[in-house]
């Protein structure tokens, strides 16, 4: 399923002018580690709608979230036409890999792409990420804009194991480190089991 132009547009109201005076002089995200999981193969429904595949009639297990976001360069200046991908385990903590067993949920996409629109923006409709062994949730993302190309990893602000994750505390600094801890919050605007969690990626 699509997120149609008209929900995306929705999403991103009223968040542009806080966008642009908070990268006047952002911090280039940290990078991290691609993973283990990266698909080999793409899936066939790839779309920005993780939450539901397009052969199958259901709907994916776990916490709906919008995840929305900018991408910039270090002067703010947003990154239209950039790709943005995202995969993750489902919320049995399997990911939609070989390697990992292929997946639990039947209805869960594992993977999606989308394109920055002309003011740099994405939306992801996915959900939550939960704990696997030996991570915190996260969600890998992979932005490609021509020859660059930033691969990390999002965490949930707040979240216990954060602490004891050894990816997130390889970086060193505070504030880079805290850069990829977002929010995962209720929103008033969606329907009252969504969440809504913003990301925004600082191309170096
Ligand atoms: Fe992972």
């Amino acid at each position: 399923m699509s997120l149609s132009r008209r929900t995306f547009l929705t999403g991103f109201s009223g968040l542009t002018l806080c966008s642009i005076a908070s990268s006047a002089s952002a911090r280039v995200t940290p990078r991290q580690s691609l993973g283990p999981f990266y698909p080999q193969k793409l899936p066939v429904d790839s779309d920005a709608d993780l939450t539901s595949v397009d052969d199958k009639n259901g709907q994916a297990t776990g916490q709906v979230t919008r995840l929305s976001g900018r991408v910039t360069d270090q002067s703010g200046v947003p990154i239209k036409n950039a790709q943005v991908e995202i995969w993750q385990c489902d919320a049995f903590g399997a990911y939609h890999h070989p390697r990992d067993g292929g997946g639990v949920d039947p209805f869960f996409q594992g993977y999606g792409r989308t394109t920055t629109d002309d003011d740099g923006n994405y939306l992801f409709k996915t959900i939550k990420p939960v704990a696997y062994s030996g991570r915190a949730p996260h969600i890998h993302m992979k932005v490609i804009d021509g020859l660059r190309e930033l691969v990390t990893q999002i965490y949930v602000r707040g979240e216990p194991a954060n602490k004891g994750d050894f990816l997130l505390n390889a970086i060193r600094n505070k504030q880079s480190r805290q850069s990829l801890e977002i929010a995962f919050e209720a929103s008033t605007d969606l329907t009252e089991s969504e969440l809504v969690a913003r990301f925004d990626p600082v191309l170096g």
